[in-house]
Parts: C-alpha cells; structure tokens; sequence
C-alpha cells in the first residue's frame, strides 16, 4: 500500500487565511463557485464573520455541514472541500433531491500548483470516506461543470457516477454517490 501524501483536518480558525487566498485565485473559481447560499457566507464576507457564521450553522447541522481542509503530511495546506446538507424539495435541473434522507452536496478544490498529482483524487477519496463515516447521510452530490472533466474524473474515481451524463444545470453535471454503493465496495 502507498503512503497518504494528504490530510483531511476540520476547519480551525487558523486555516482562514489560507481559504480565503483559494477563493481568490481566479483559476481554481472558474468553475467552482456557483453552489447558492449553502455555505451562508462567501469570500465577501469578512474572516470573523465567516467565522460566527460557520460555527453557528455547525451548531445546528453538527458534521453534515462540514468544511474540509486538503493538507500534505507536514500540514502545509493544499486545498479545501465543503460539503451541506439540501432541503427537502431542493431541485437542479431534473435532479430532485430524495425525500426524507439526508443527502450531502460539495466539492473540492486544490491550489492550482498542486494539480495533475494525483492529490485530488486522493483527497477526495478521504473526504468521501469522512463524510460517510462522520454523518449519516444516504447520498452525496457533486456537480462538476461540463468544461471541468479534471473534476468529474476525480469524482469518478472516488466512487461518483453520473446521474445523467447529459443533463446540466447552468452547464454543470450532476454525480451522485450512494452509501449503500460505496458501502458495498468499502463496508459499513
Ligand atoms: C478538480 C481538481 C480538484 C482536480 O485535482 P487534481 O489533483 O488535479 O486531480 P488528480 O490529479 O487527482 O486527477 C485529475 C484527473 O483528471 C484528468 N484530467 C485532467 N485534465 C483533464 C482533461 N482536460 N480532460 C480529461 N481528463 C482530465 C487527469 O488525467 C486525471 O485523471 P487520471 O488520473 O485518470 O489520469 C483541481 O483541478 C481543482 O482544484 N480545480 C479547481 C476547483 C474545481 O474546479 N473544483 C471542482 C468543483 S466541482
């Protein structure tokens, strides 16, 4: 077995700054920044404030609504995935979010120095993992966009298919991942 070259830590107050370098750079943006409303703040808001509002929604989600930060081994981070919990009734495009179970939606993103390594996908894997571990959610989303296919493969090899290989909302494609399925592969 290889070693993990990457660390999955939750947010502590000292990655802020780091978050927010990601947020601005333009190439990791392009298509990753058009989840609506569902972490509660945005790269607008200021560091305290994020801070509050992070705490207050984990206080009401608990790990559903979980911010991840992409480490290497020694702790230098590399990139953050985040991930909350849908409403019932919540639509994109056909895909209709499944009544009465918990089912996650997120994404990941890496500084764009360390892509094309291999890391992504090994740190979504982990996350996948955290998140099935952590909460108990019954499936998790991602909606890579149609011109982004590096983040639809690592979706792919951490477990995600495509729930129609076609169908887009604002050119993003929707992946699911059950936990039954990937239970099935990894166990409970
Ligand atoms: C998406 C992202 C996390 C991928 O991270 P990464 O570390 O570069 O990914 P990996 O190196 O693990 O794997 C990339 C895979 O995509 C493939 N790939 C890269 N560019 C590709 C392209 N233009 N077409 C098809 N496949 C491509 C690579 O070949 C590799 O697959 P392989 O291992 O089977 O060869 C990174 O590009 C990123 O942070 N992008 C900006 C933020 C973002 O868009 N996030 C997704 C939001 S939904």
């Amino acid at each position: 077995m290889t070693e993990p070259r990457v660390v999955i830590t939750e947010l502590c107050a000292q990655d802020w700054p780091f978050l927010f370098e990601l947020w601005r750079i333009p190439a990791v943006m392009r298509y990753a920044d058009e989840l609506p409303g569902l972490r509660g703040w945005s790269k607008e808001t200021s560091a305290e404030e994020a801070w509050d509002l992070y705490q207050e929604q984990r206080a009401a989600l608990g790990p559903s609504y979980t911010q991840l930060i992409l480490k290497m081994i020694d702790r230098t981070p590399i990139g953050e995935s985040f991930f909350a919990p849908l409403p019932d009734g919540f639509t994109l495009d056909k895909w209709v979010k499944p009544e009465g179970m918990t089912c996650l939606i997120g994404d990941i993103k890496l500084r764009p120095e360390h892509w094309g390594q291999g890391l992504g996908t090994e740190g979504m894997r982990q996350v996948v993992a955290w998140l099935f571990r952590n909460t108990h959610c019954a499936l998790l989303v991602v909606p890579p966009h149609s011109k982004n296919p590096a983040a639809a493969r690592v979706y792919r090899k951490a477990g995600f298919t495509h729930f129609e290989e076609k169908q887009s909302w604002r050119g993003h494609t929707i992946m699911e991942l059950w936990r039954e399925e990937y239970e099935a592969t990894y166990g409970p």
